[in-house]
């Protein structure tokens, strides 16, 4: 395994669509190294979920860590995933704004709102279906990781910025008044 470089806004790879992995192709081992790779370089970081772009790979693919509920800090909403070429369905219109950060967007966050409720379709790394629904903040990180694969960050998703702040101001002024 190894850690991945970054790539950081304004590579050209975080921009373009990723194309889809073609299932015959899920069990080698280049596709099953980038999975490892991934899981290590986001647990590296930090981050709650990473998809294939961010470390320069312009494929369909996308992971997360065990996700918690940010307000009480120890409810598991969803285990971490892997998931190739997925598709979204939202369940709902209803948005919930969560605070959100990205490894290729380094040291700030902003609020977005995201439908809350989905359905998530993918394949594992074994290639087997997988489906399942995810809400709330689990809801926003995934629909926040499908976005790279679409070339699409969490700034373009603001509807204005004037949430953006840096880490370090928001762990000031933010996160210790107490607002999620
Ligand atoms: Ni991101």
């Amino acid at each position: 395994m190894a850690i991945r470089k970054i790539a950081r806004l304004g590579h050209p790879v975080l921009r373009q669509r990723a194309r889809e992995i073609p299932l015959d192709l899920i069990a080698t081992p280049d596709v099953q190294q980038l999975i490892d790779d991934m899981q290590e370089t986001m647990r590296e970081y930090e981050g709650v979920g990473l998809a294939a772009p961010q470390v320069h790979e312009s494929v369909r693919l996308a992971i997360t860590a065990d996700i918690y509920d940010p307000g009480t800090g120890n409810t598991l909403l969803l285990a971490g995933k892997v998931l190739v070429n997925p598709e979204i369905t939202f369940l709902t219109r209803a948005e919930e704004a969560y605070w959100e950060g990205c490894l290729s967007v380094p040291d700030l966050r902003g609020t977005v709102a995201r439908p809350r409720e989905i359905a998530v379709k993918a394949y594992d790394r074994e290639g087997r279906k997988v489906e399942f629904q995810a809400e709330g903040f689990a809801a926003t990180v995934i629909q926040h990781e499908f976005d790279h694969l679409d070339g699409i960050v969490f700034l373009d998703r603001m509807r204005d910025l004037k949430s953006l702040s840096f880490i370090k101001e928001f762990e000031r002024y933010v996160a210790d008044a107490g607002n999620e």
